[in-house]
């Protein structure tokens, strides 16, 4: 046994910041922004952390699946981007829930939504749970360089959750990593330890190098829904819907065409929010859920990528 979505939510924070805005900080242009990323404009946080906005979204969530707070028995959040390493946001968000279930994040940057899931499949299976909140949510804009065109035009701000209940509609999952630093890093910040002998440390910003990065991405998604698929016996045209996180919409064009499958089953929102990292996945969740597009006995299949570099793909029969 494992779980159904019974519920999904989000949130973002009002301020709205456009490639024009950009514009007036770093030497880029709306038209260079669209053709290599397809971000029109992200949503940024003035004032509310990660886990205030992730707060926000598990509300929403537990308002959509008619779930009371203390019902949960398990919140699991995934984010980059916390104000504080401890207490986790999990145990924040407990805090802010004012419910007393366990509660603790998993860090695997954008994938973490998915990873989020195979660790509540778990706890479904040893019967420990009826009911586990799952949470996607990020303040990017305070781990930006925002002198650095290459990483500060890409991602946006906002959260994206999801209740799972008792069922069976989690169906598989793939995962693979190759651990390692120099492709996609977030250094934490340096201390005042009178002890380093030199900075050992980059500035605890978004360094990425782009191109690697996006090699990765399109060969990852491929490898893991054709590994998906066929440890399923099932084929491209078996899948309603595919959840993919928003990095790039050319990194999700090309995957579709090297997949041979049709774009509009990929949902794209890059558009209106960038890359959220963790929220991406659960975002478009929300937003694929509240247009009805998901009918009962669909396969969705979920595929995430990143930092790690971590990735993965899960299936799932809409309850
Ligand atoms: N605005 C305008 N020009 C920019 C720019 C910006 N924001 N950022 C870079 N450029 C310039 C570069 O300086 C370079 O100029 P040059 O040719 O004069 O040297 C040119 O654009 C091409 O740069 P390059 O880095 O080769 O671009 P790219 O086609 O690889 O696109 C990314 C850059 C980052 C959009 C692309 O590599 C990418 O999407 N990678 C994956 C990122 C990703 O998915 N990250 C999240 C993973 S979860």
């Amino acid at each position: 046994m494992s779980f159904h979505i019974i519920g999904t939510g989000m949130y973002v924070p009002p301020k709205v910041v456009t490639n024009h805005d950009l514009e007036q900080l770093v030497d880029t242009n709306d038209e260079w922004i669209m053709q290599r990323v397809g971000v029109k404009q992200r949503h940024i946080s003035e004032n509310e952390t990660s886990a205030e906005m992730g707060y926000k979204a598990a509300v929403s969530a537990l308002e959509n699946s008619n779930t009371k707070p203390e019902e949960i028995d398990m919140i699991l959040v995934a984010s980059v981007s916390g104000d504080t390493l401890c207490p986790s946001n999990a145990c924040i968000i407990q805090g802010m829930l004012g419910v007393s279930c366990n509660a603790m994040d998993i860090n695997a940057a954008c994938s973490a939504f998915l990873y989020l899931m195979e660790t509540a499949a778990g706890v479904f299976a040893r019967k420990k749970a009826k009911k586990i909140l799952v949470i996607g949510t990020e303040r990017m804009s305070r781990i930006l360089d925002w002198n650095d065109r290459g990483t500060c035009v890409i991602f946006g701000d906002g959260a994206g959750a999801a209740v799972l209940g008792i069922g069976d509609g989690y169906l598989d999952s793939v995962f693979h990593v190759t651990g390692g630093m120099g492709i996609l890093d977030v250094p934490q910040p340096v201390g005042n330890s009178p002890f380093y002998t030199k900075e050992q440390y980059l500035t605890p910003f978004v360094h990425m190098k782009g191109q690697e990065t996006f090699k990765f991405a399109v060969t990852s998604i491929c490898s893991d829904v054709k590994e998906l698929l066929a440890q399923n016996n099932l084929t491209i045209e078996d899948i309603a819907y595919v959840v993919p996180h928003q990095a790039n919409k050319r990194i999700i064009d090309f995957a579709a065409t090297k997949l041979k499958m049709p774009k509009e089953k990929f949902y794209v929102n890059i558009d209106r929010y960038g890359n959220t990292s963790a929220a991406s996945v659960p975002i478009v969740l929300d937003e694929m859920n509240r247009k009805g597009m998901f009918k009962s006995g669909d396969l969705i299949l979920f595929t995430a990528f990143g930092g790690g570099l971590a990735s993965a793909a899960s299936l799932i029969r809409w309850k």
